[in-house]
């Protein structure tokens, strides 16, 4: 079954709005298979952002990341990364559709409320830093 990783990014967190934010993405029907809460390390942020290395927004979105706690998590379903890429919404807030989670709780471009993995084979990896496979609990 096709798994992405999301991130609860520092902004989500601090605002409160980790519970909504998971809550919305429960409801697209796929399924909550781990999570947990952590501070982001320089090294971890920049494995993450790794396929950035060489954008200009690179250092500070590693700023960003590793600015506060973020929750981890492990979604699994039928095309569950275009399903939850979907809830999220476009990159940058301005640009997101309503009803999306960036138009209702993102900022700016970089404090965007939520991560989500944007291929199977960028969520195997994005998983395998955040979690052990014995983490993740299919039911
Ligand atoms: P990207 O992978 O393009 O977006 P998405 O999160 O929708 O997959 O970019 C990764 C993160 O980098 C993005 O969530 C926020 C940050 N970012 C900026 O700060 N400025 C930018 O111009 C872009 C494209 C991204
Ligand atoms: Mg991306």
């Amino acid at each position: 079954m096709e798994k992405i990783l999301v991130l609860v990014k520092p902004d989500g967190v601090e605002k409160g709005n980790t519970g909504a934010i998971l809550a919305r993405l429960e409801a697209t029907g796929t399924r909550l298979v781990a999570a947990r809460m952590l501070k982001i390390s320089r090294e971890t942020a920049e494995k993450h952002y790794a396929v950035h290395r060489e954008r200009p927004f690179f250092n500070s979105v590693v700023e960003y990341i590793t600015s506060g706690p973020v929750v981890a998590a492990v979604f699994e379903g039928k095309d569950v990364i275009s399903v939850i890429r979907r809830a999220m919404g476009a990159t940058d807030p301005a640009k997101a559709e309503p009803g999306t989670i960036r138009k209702d709780f993102a900022e700016s471009i970089e404090r965007n409320a939520v991560h989500g993995s944007d291929s199977p084979e960028t969520a195997e990896y994005e998983i395998s830093l955040y979690f052990k496979p014995e983490d993740i609990l299919s039911y």
